[in-house]
């Protein structure tokens, strides 16, 4: 185990990233060893057998047996050690654990979300237990994204209408980055987040809690932490200024014109839209690219999120 993380790589922790970061060890060092020993050769050989004078030729050589069958075999036990090793590596990275707890996750533009057993839902923000594997069930709801946690050496692609599947082990609690590794749109690189891994008795805790979260907050802190938590901030500010999409700032009550020439006032229902079916009246001068947050947000959540946008006056 390496706690710093080295020239090439972060710290390593999950149970994979010690196989992994050996077999890309085991391939570098060979690579320099191999890359001194032929172009070493070559220079060699192109100084030795310069041509010295008018009449200076080097006798022909046709072949060595001994040093054809050496630079036969060796090279082939390398690839076979290679391939044996990349393969059980290969297997063990795709085959979860039996003992596995399984998180849902869900990737569309630009955010994640992760769908826990027990019911709870957080965004961008993976928690889980530490020494516990887990299995991972990813699905895209819009375009090819791709789920990359740098410290765990994993990575999976994420793709629409069908499933894939991964799965660690995390040894050290901490917070680990977790990167959209997949060029998909506009937000792309803001398509970031975090794990986040706990004790198991703290996960357990965590858990309790983020099942029932906000139940003790008024409606537009609630929102106001949803704000945050659903990633809204990437697109909308709250301080006037339009990004991808309109500011929320004195967002409630405005009167909009939208793109099919209409115009309309902002009110419950037409905030309740725009977070179900936000293609169906979009703001003028405004792209229609924000994804839908049906299933990602409760009744309750919607119902906080225009208590809170009443509040940014
Ligand atoms: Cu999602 Cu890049």
């Amino acid at each position: 185990m390496n706690p710093n993380g080295s020239l090439f790589f972060p710290a390593q922790s999950s149970t994979l990233a010690p196989e992994v970061d050996g077999l890309f060890n085991f391939i570098l060092y060979l690579s320099i060893i191999f890359f001194i020993l032929v172009v070493g050769g070559t220079f060699y050989f192109a100084w030795k057998y310069r041509k010295k004078g008018k009449d200076d030729f080097t006798q022909d050589l046709s072949h060595n047996n001994t040093l054809e069958v050496l630079w036969t075999v060796i090279p082939t036990i390398l690839v076979f050690i290679i391939f044996v090793w990349g393969f059980k590596t290969y297997l063990k990275m795709n085959v979860p654990p039996d003992n596995s707890m399984e998180i849902k996750v869900t990737g569309q533009k630009w955010f994640w979300t992760f769908n826990y057993p027990e019911g709870a839902t957080t965004t961008n923000e993976l928690v889980v237990p530490v020494h516990q594997p887990v299995r991972l069930l990813l699905s895209s709801r819009d375009v090819i994204h791709s789920f990359f946690v740098p410290n765990f050496r994993m990575k999976m692609d994420v793709v629409p209408n069908r499933y894939t599947e991964t799965w660690f082990e995390a040894t050290e609690p901490g917070e680990y980055n977790l990167f959209c590794t997949e060029y998909c749109g506009k937000g792309h690189s803001e398509m970031i987040g975090k794990v986040k891994v706990l004790s198991a008795s703290e996960y357990k805790n965590w858990l309790a809690s983020a099942a029932n979260a906000g139940a003790d907050m008024k409606p537009e802190e609630l929102g106001a932490k949803l704000y945050k938590d659903k990633a809204c901030f990437t697109c909308h500010t709250i301080d006037g200024n339009p990004l991808v999409g309109p500011t929320f700032k004195g967002v409630f009550g405005r009167t909009e014109k939208l793109t099919n020439g209409q115009t309309i006032k902002v009110d419950e229902n037409y905030i309740r839209e725009s977070v179900l079916e936000p293609q169906a009246k979009v703001v003028d001068g405004f792209q229609p690219v924000m994804p839908t947050y049906q299933g990602v947000l409760k009744d309750k959540e919607i119902d906080a999120l225009i208590a809170y946008f009443k509040t940014l006056k």
